[in-house]
């Protein structure tokens, strides 16, 4: 993989939907890492317009990620409920309720622009493309990763003919890729140590690693590569807004929680108000949640308000340093 893509280091800077930019992609290429794009929110000519952007700034290779989406089944008195759950946030900041939340379908126009513009590398989160997706890819050589928090998962990923695929630990930071029931979170070395031999295609591991220890102990155990999200937030190229960076760098051990309310998909970021009040709130499915809690955390980023807003972010969050994107990968290395 390493030989393949030309890359110095065998580290992923995890893509992070919402968060990674042109700069910062861009940034963690020419530092010898794989950038990635998370493309997840974006729509086709988003996606496309993203990848022209980072092309522009690098010659690197890089990568594209994208949300496997299912259609939420919709239950209308939960739904309500999940609203009703919300509603305090909303009077509060004196919001009108979202009324209607439409889920648009954009994911075959991602596709089609990483086809488009020749991407090399196509990441996966939440779940399996289909056969005719991962066909078109990989006719057109791209590389195509999955991404599995459980043996099972991990060996639905290599069954369905991807390349690689990314055991992401409980530790991580952001939504759990978990796509088969119950959801688990299985911590990053345990999670390695099951599935390496069990399965055929390189493993890529993720999940709190922050420490050149936590590096040479994953390549030591069957990891062919890491993926790094939370460390890499607060390099001084990336660009999310100070109140989240400060929280990071401010965080002490024990502060971050697995929660739905943000999004209806669960998801580690440090505890706040937020995800206190509604820890046994009924949550709408995602990406309903995700649609009724936006406005609320977009007013609270205008105020500058953590307290309602989501701040993904790992475990070891609380052992990140600040740094330029090669600082950061030169202490892991
Ligand atoms: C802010 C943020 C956003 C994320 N968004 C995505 C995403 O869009 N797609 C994805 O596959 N993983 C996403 N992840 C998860 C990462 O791929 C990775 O599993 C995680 O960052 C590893 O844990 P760490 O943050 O402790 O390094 C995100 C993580 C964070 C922190």
């Amino acid at each position: 993989m390493l030989h393949k893509f030309e890359l110095q280091y065998p580290i992923i800077q995890a893509p992070m939907a919402g968060v990674t930019s042109p700069k910062f992609v861009a940034a963690c290429a020419e530092a010898g890492i794989l950038g990635s794009i998370g493309a997840g929110y974006l729509d086709g000519e988003q996606t496309k317009s993203f990848i022209q952007q980072v092309k522009k700034l690098t010659h690197k290779p890089f990568g594209v990620n994208l949300f496997v989406q299912e259609e939420p089944r919709i239950d209308v008195e939960v739904l309500q409920n999940a609203r009703m759950a919300l509603q305090p946030f909303y009077d509060e900041l004196g919001l009108s309720t979202v009324q209607s939340v439409v889920s648009s379908e954009v994911f075959e126009g991602q596709v089609q622009a990483v086809l488009d513009e020749d991407v090399a590398i196509c990441s996966f989160t939440f779940g399996i493309p289909s056969a005719d997706v991962i066909r078109r890819l990989k006719e057109n050589n791209v590389y195509v990763i999955g991404t599995a928090t459980t043996l099972h998962e991990a060996k639905c990923v290599e069954e369905a003919g991807m390349d690689a695929v990314v055991l992401q630990g409980g530790e991580a930071g952001g939504h759990r890729g978990s796509f088969t029931e119950p959801m688990q979170l299985i911590a990053r070395h345990d999670l390695l140590q099951q599935v390496a031999g069990k399965i055929t295609i390189p493993i890529i591991v993720a999940g709190g690693i922050v420490s050149k220890e936590d590096v040479t102990t994953a390549l030591a155990h069957g990891a062919q590569a890491i993926q790094i999200g939370t460390a890499l937030l607060v390099a001084d190229e990336c660009e999310i807004s100070p109140v989240y960076k400060n929280a990071i760098l401010e965080s002490k051990a024990q502060q971050t929680t697995v929660t739905r309310a943000f999004t209806g998909k669960p998801a580690r970021g440090l505890a706040n108000d937020f995800s206190e009040r509604m820890k046994d709130a009924v949550v709408a499915p995602y990406p309903l949640q995700h649609y009724l809690t936006s406005t609320i955390r977009k007013v609270s980023a205008e105020q500058g308000n953590p307290q309602y807003l989501s701040m993904w972010m790992g475990e070891n969050s609380h052992l990140v340093q600040p740094g330029s994107v090669k600082d950061i990968i030169a202490k892991l290395i």
